[in-house]
């Protein structure tokens, strides 16, 4: 049984039981993970649910619809859910009717027991080209804005929309990064003048999976490399993750947006795919993810964004039997259908507090909210009774 509390430093003892509790229990930020379910094996949404919290670090989880089933199964775990309004649907959404019916069948029968944090208005729509996708995108995410004010949900919940790496015409050297022309203005603009105003994150999907040859594998993978130089910035650059999201913030630096935060909506490798692909292997799998956990929840950031932690979720959850395409498309998945790990990655939970990200200042009390065991909720009311 594992409960979300909130412990408020205010009192010595309240430190010394935060204190207590860092050092019996180690603390890790979660992670988030893309729930893909284009697959005919997949265990029951409700199981899935329950593994996540009990035997994983995942705190944060994205879907590709707004799946009934699913969004009841994460029902009173705290993870944190974000749902997608698939593409097609977007030129409704610009209807504020619409909108409106969509959050009332999709979000409000499953609020506030399932933790819906955001809802993506369509996934990677500039890369479809969709013409009429892409003028009404803005329009719609504005609209579902408004549709959440009218509902009172917009502090809870967050409009955003995710974007392949293609929304970028120039990547390299990171600082010269740049939106394509004609979307910069027209799309891209209003887009993060939205995100800032309704203080909702700007979502990138980077993978430095598709950009990796034979001689930037260990560049791609985080291991140890000479690193790549930044002429402009004389910043020296160890990993690709950190050029690619680098590129992204310099491009929203430069239509004056660097202060709009960046979460990773997607980014993973695949542990099998044909035998001419360069690195794909569980080991690689292994070392991109769990490096990659490591890079984003440690507070390094990036060499533009330093001292940060950025939210990510890897894609995906499970291997998807069903995608199309190349054999790669079918293995990014972490766990089998079984909830098995495919390679050994530091996802598991050994009794360890899972922090939420987000630490708050309430009225001079510095609040941290922790998922926390069981026992600790004891030790808790142990020392409540000794009055310690
Ligand atoms: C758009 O809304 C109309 C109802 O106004 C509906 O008939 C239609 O199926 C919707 N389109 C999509 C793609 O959902
Ligand atoms: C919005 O959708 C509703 C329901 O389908 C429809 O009655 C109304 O005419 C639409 N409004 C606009 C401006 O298209
Ligand atoms: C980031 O953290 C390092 C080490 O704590 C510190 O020296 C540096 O000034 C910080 N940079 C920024 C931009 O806060
Ligand atoms: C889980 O499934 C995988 C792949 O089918 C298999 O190799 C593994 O042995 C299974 N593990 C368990 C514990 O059933």
């Amino acid at each position: 049984m594992e409960k979300t509390f909130v412990i408020c430093v205010a009192s010595r003892a309240n430190v010394i039981l935060v204190l207590l509790a860092l050092t019996i229990f180690q603390v890790v930020q979660g992670i988030g993970v893309n729930y893909g379910t284009i697959a005919n094996n997949l265990p029951p949404p409700y199981q899935v649910a329950k593994f996540l919290l009990h035997s994983t670090i995942i705190n944060k989880v994205r879907i590709f619809d707004a799946n009934p089933e699913i969004l009841h199964a994460f029902a009173n775990t705290g993870i944190e859910i974000t749902i997608t309004i698939p593409n097609d649907q977007i030129p409704n959404i610009t209807n504020l009717t619409l909108a409106q019916q969509w959050i009332n069948t999709n979000v409000q029968p499953f609020i506030p027991s399932t933790n819906i944090i955001r809802i993506l208005v369509g996934n990677e729509v500039l890369s479809t080209a969709n013409k009429l996708l892409i003028i009404n995108l803005v329009p719609a995410m504005q609209t579902l804005h408004t549709a959440l004010v009218t509902a009172s949900l917009d502090n809870l919940i967050k409009v955003s929309t995710p974007h392949s790496l293609g929304i970028l015409s120039n990547s390299s050297p990171p600082s010269s990064g740049r939106f394509r022309q004609g979307y910069d203005i027209h799309v891209m603009k209003p887009m993060l003048r939205f995100l800032k105003d309704t203080n909702s994150p700007f979502m990138v999907n980077p993978y430095p999976f598709f950009a990796c040859t034979s001689s930037n594998l260990d560049f791609a993978l985080f291991r140890a490399n000479s690193g790549v130089l930044d002429d402009n910035t004389k910043l020296l650059y160890t990993n690709m993750f950190d050029a690619q999201l680098d590129a992204v913030y310099s491009a929203m630096k430069f239509l004056g947006f660097e202060d709009v935060a960046i979460v990773i909506g997607e980014t993973g490798w695949p542990s099998m795919g044909n035998s001419a692909q360069i690195g794909v292997n569980p080991k690689s799998a292994s070392d991109y993810n769990g490096n990659l956990i490591r890079h984003v929840t440690s507070g390094v950031g990036t060499p533009l964004m330093p001292n940060q932690t950025f939210d990510t979720y890897i894609f995906a959850l499970f291997d998807e039997n069903l995608k199309l395409g190349p054999i790669c498309e079918r293995n990014f998945g972490l766990f089998w259908p079984n909830m098995t790990l495919v390679y050994d990655v530091s996802i598991m939970r050994n009794n360890v507090v899972v922090a939420n990200n987000h630490s708050k200042v309430i009225s001079g009390a510095t609040c941290y909210p922790f998922v926390f065991h069981s026992y600790v909720i004891i030790l808790y009311l142990l020392m409540e009774s000794y009055k310690f």
